[in-house]
């Protein structure tokens, strides 16, 4: 059983995650950033890893969802949004439209801490998004907690990986 992890992270908080899932994997395992990520296909499973841009996956994981077909598949996912959100709840659902041959075994999602510049001008936005307002609780996340939850939600759906 070969499993495939693959994520997108420009500040770091997603590649936490995505460490944290390699390290759970008990099988044979690769891990890659989305822009070196091989063809999905071949393997058994794959976790995948993205952070929210304007309530979706960042466009670099949507396009690479788009070649997700017949795989098994674990989501996982920072944003600034509180975690159980409707606007997590949509994106994740989001996710899930771009790869509608996948068998999606789990999802676990947290806070990641926003660029302190992206933050300050998303504020000053007009019409700021709704997500902005959970944001400041998103500083010093992902924190170990988030990880544990990681690995526990990871080893939940994914046993046969994870043993
Ligand atoms: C341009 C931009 C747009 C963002 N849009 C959203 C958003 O729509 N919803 C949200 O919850 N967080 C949003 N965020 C916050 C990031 O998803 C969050 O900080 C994430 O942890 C970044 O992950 P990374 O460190 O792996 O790059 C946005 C951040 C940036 C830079």
């Amino acid at each position: 059983m070969k499993a495939l992890v693959v994520y997108s992270s420009q500040t770091g908080n997603t590649k936490k995650l995505a460490e944290a899932v390699y390290e759970t994997l008990t099988c044979e395992k690769e891990i890659f950033p989305v822009a070196d990520a091989p063809d999905p296909a071949g393997y058994d499973l794959v976790a995948l890893g993205f952070w929210f841009q304007a309530g979706k996956p960042d466009p670099k994981s949507a396009e690479y969802m788009a070649r997700v077909k017949d795989n098994k598949v674990f989501l996982f996912a920072t944003h600034g949004a509180a975690v159980g959100s409707d606007h997590v709840k949509n994106a994740l659902e989001h996710a899930r439209g771009l790869m509608p041959r996948a068998e999606v075994l789990g999802s676990f999602t947290c806070q990641g801490e926003v660029n302190p510049k992206v933050l300050e001008k998303v504020k000053a936005k007009p019409t700021p998004p709704p997500w902005i307002a959970d944001a400041d609780n998103a500083v010093g996340h992902p924190d170990q907690n988030d990880l544990d939850g990681l690995k526990q939600a990871f080893k939940d759906a994914a046993p046969a990986f994870t043993g």
